[in-house]
């Protein structure tokens, strides 16, 4: 394979090498790509007698072949890796900034393997705007290598600090000769609240975030899956090329949606916290204070998606529901696994502090209606991050769902 490195300016840049040679070691060819403060900490000399390849690093420079080499080199490269990516590079990057050899090359690297291994003070990690930078990246399906904690080189103590050299290129084998397990499969997600009219201005709501139903859209679509995402309004972003994202508003909205998708997809999972119930009409003007009197709201029951779903299963899709229950729980939850025809649910426990909605994390029971013996299986997670409870779902799917296995 031929991989690409791109080394910016930060201390850990004189780990660089190091990297370069293991991956020549494994057997790839070698393109180190530099930007002049990366040069600062490491000479063009070591990089090109390491990757036995003349090193990329001047735009402009006369020694270039053309004047496009990043276009040609981002042909020539099957997988990329910038280590280490300081702040600068990756909101270069989350920006769309191509100023240099390195964040041009970038900018052209699409549709192939990305890895991004950060460096930084731990403040600089910390910063919203670097994380919001990661998140982003992360949801257009590049492949962050999280630094690690530890004495960082200023001297302070936290996380910040590169991933060592040996855990990077363990981490590209991993991912790169990593099957698809999901490729060509098309999994439905419905994430987010319903909005529910009560006139020009006011609606029926819920606090859901959507975080859940993004994050199983993004691990789906990791796993090589392509995604339709049926979401009630958030404030959430993504941007992965095999997420096909239709924003909704209320539930008939998204009723409608995700009935006309579902026949073309091997699996549906509705994490969407949607309204079961909505009024009987909708002001088209702002509805105007009645005297001291109280108001009264008339309510009529929303169509229940997911036991839509559930009548229109063929053979070999899987449906996947969520339950948020208070009181008996688990036979609750198992009575809608069944009553719903669903082959998983997950069961949302609003006891759990850090669990439910708004929060990063989350602590969920995945109950299967096929288990070893015939009875369904019950797992409980520990309190995860939202990202990692979504890789648990995702991964029980693919092991016990005839939709989806390979
Ligand atoms: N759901 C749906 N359409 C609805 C209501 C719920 O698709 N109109 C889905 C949710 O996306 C979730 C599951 O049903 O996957 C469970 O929702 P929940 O509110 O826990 O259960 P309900 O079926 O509404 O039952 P109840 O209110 O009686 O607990």
């Amino acid at each position: 394979m031929r991989v690409i490195v791109g080394i910016t300016g930060g201390i850990a840049a004189y780990k660089a090498p190091l990297l370069a040679r293991l991956l020549v070691k494994a057997g790839h060819e070698v393109q180190c790509v530099a930007t002049s403060h990366a040069l600062e900490f490491v000479t063009p000399l070591t990089l090109e007698t390491v990757s036995g390849r003349r090193l990329y690093s001047d735009l402009f420079s006369p020694a270039n072949d053309h004047s496009t080499e990043h276009i040609s080199l981002k042909d020539w490269g099957d997988a990329m890796v910038v280590a280490p990516a300081t702040a600068n590079i990756i909101g270069k990057l989350a920006s769309g900034i191509g100023d240099d050899a390195l964040s041009t090359l970038l900018l052209s690297f699409s549709g192939k393997p990305l890895f991004v291994a950060p460096a930084m003070n731990t403040q600089m990690w910390v910063h919203p705007a670097v994380q919001r930078n990661v998140s982003y990246l992360r949801s257009t399906g590049v492949n962050i290598i999280e630094p690690a904690s530890g004495q960082l080189a200023c001297g302070a103590t936290g996380t910040g600090r590169m991933a060592d050299p040996e855990e990077i290129a363990d981490f590209m084998r991993r991912t790169l000769k990593q099957p698809k397990p999901l490729a060509s499969r098309r999994v439905l997600v419905t994430a987010g609240p319903t909005y529910e009219r009560i006139d020009a201005v006011r609606f029926i709501g819920n606090y859901s975030s959507g975080k859940m139903g993004f994050a199983i859209a993004e691990t789906l679509a990791a796993h090589g899956a392509e995604v339709e995402l049926v979401t009630g309004p958030t404030a959430l972003g993504i941007a992965h090329p095999h997420v096909h994202r239709t924003d909704v508003e209320s539930a008939r909205e998204m009723f409608d949606a995700a009935t006309a998708l579902f026949p073309s997809c091997n699996a549906a999972i509705l994490s969407a916290a949607v309204a079961d119930y909505r009024p009987d009409h909708a002001a088209d003007h702002k509805l105007k204070k009645q005297g001291d009197e109280g108001m009264t709201l008339h309510l009529v029951q929303n169509p229940d998606i997911l036991a839509t779903l559930g009548t229109m299963k063929q053979e070999g899709q899987t449906l996947v529901g969520f339950a948020l229950e208070t009181d008996n729980e688990l036979a609750n939850a198992q009575r809608k696994l069944e009553r719903k025809n669903l082959d998983f649910i997950v069961l949302n426990s609003l006891k759990d502090a850090g669990a439910g909605f708004g929060v990063d994390t989350n602590r969920v029971t995945i109950i299967s209606r096929d288990g070893a013996e015939g009875e369904g299986d019950t797992y409980t997670t520990p309190l995860l991050s939202k990202r990692e409870v979504a890789e648990v779902i995702v991964n029980r799917c693919i092991e016990g769902a005839k939709g989806l296995e390979r």
